[in-house]
């Protein structure tokens, strides 16, 4: 593993070593053992953007491990005056150790990894979100023990949570079902993925179908980030695509609620299904601090 770019590149052995680095991880900070093993390593942060649990995770696991975090805002960086990437990511290659990119185009990251020298890590773009599906499987698998016959539901928005949930729930051997509304289908990169896994796979308009019996059930905002002129539009989209407690009467009664954050109360989650999971989703925001201390290491270290 050079990168980490998207869910679909990973194996499925990959991702487990990530889990059980990140399981360790936790395990020794929560005991007060150090594990410097980025010292006098830097890692270059850029965020097209905004962040908090992304940008503060990074920075605070990167300082857990002995190395030095550098939080580079493209207000700030040439690249937001048009310096190309292809250059951006021969210069940096030359002072860093590793590059987290947050933007919007899934090849500007695909582009910093080919032209760099260094490993890549996808801090969030408008197709997916691999860190943060890392610490929801960890989340998960710390919850449920094993991914074994367990099914994930998703409600909401085909977007960068979904596409990358549906790659790395159905990796790991869970059943994934989808609901969201026509027009707001995941990337067809992804379907064509989850075509492969025949009926362990399911996309539906109907949320209470999605739910049937589910272990895990996950949604994302209605409107993502850069997508706030649509807001009003994807309101009326997404109307009936939320988790409340309809949708968690048709899932199993131990069913685990998560969501990356922000939310948004009463949109695409109710107050009260949020607050009856809050030591789910807390917990599993806990998690992007493992586990992206887990990628880190697998890359820089
Ligand atoms: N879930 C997530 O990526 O949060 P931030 O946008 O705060 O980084
Ligand atoms: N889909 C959301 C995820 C935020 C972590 C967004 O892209 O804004």
């Amino acid at each position: 593993m050079k990168h980490l770019l998207k869910m679909l590149d990973l194996s499925t052995e990959e991702i487990i070593d990530i889990l059980d680095l990140a399981d360790q991880l936790k395990y020794e900070l929560k005991h007060g053992i150090p594990h410097p093993h980025l010292k006098g390593k830097s890692l270059g942060m850029i965020f097209q953007k905004a962040s908090t649990r992304t940008r503060v995770s990074f920075e605070t696991g990167m300082y857990q491990l002995g190395g030095h975090p550098l939080f580079l805002s493209s207000d700030d960086l040439q690249i937001g005056r048009g310096e190309p990437v292809q250059d951006t990511a021969r210069v940096l290659s030359r002072y860093l150790d590793g590059i987290m990119i947050r933007t919007f185009e899934q090849k500007e990251v695909e582009d910093l990894a080919q032209y760099g020298s260094i490993p890549v890590i996808n801090g969030l773009t408008d197709f997916c979100h691999p860190c943060q599906i890392l610490a929801d499987l960890m989340t998960i698998r710390e919850y449920k023990t094993d991914f074994d016959g367990l099914k994930m539901c998703f409600i909401g928005d085909g977007n960068n949570m979904a596409n990358s949930l549906i790659v790395g729930c159905l990796k790991v051997g869970m059943a994934v079902a989808v609901a969201c509304p026509e027009g707001y289908h995941p990337d067809p990169q992804v379907m064509e993925f989850a075509k492969g896994y025949g009926d362990k796979f399911q996309l539906t308009d109907k949320p209470l179908e999605a739910a049937k019996d589910a272990d895990v059930v996950i949604t994302d905002v209605w409107a993502s980030m850069g997508q706030e002129g649509e807001a009003e539009a994807r309101r009326k989209a997404f109307h009936g695509y939320q988790v409340n407690d309809a949708v968690m009467a048709q899932a199993h009664a131990d069913a685990m609620v998560l969501h990356c954050l922000p939310a948004h109360r009463e949109e695409e989650i109710t107050e009260k299904v949020f607050e009856a999971h809050a030591d789910e989703i807390f917990e599993e925001a806990e998690n992007r601090l493992h586990a992206q201390k887990a990628v880190m290491v697998k890359l820089m270290g």
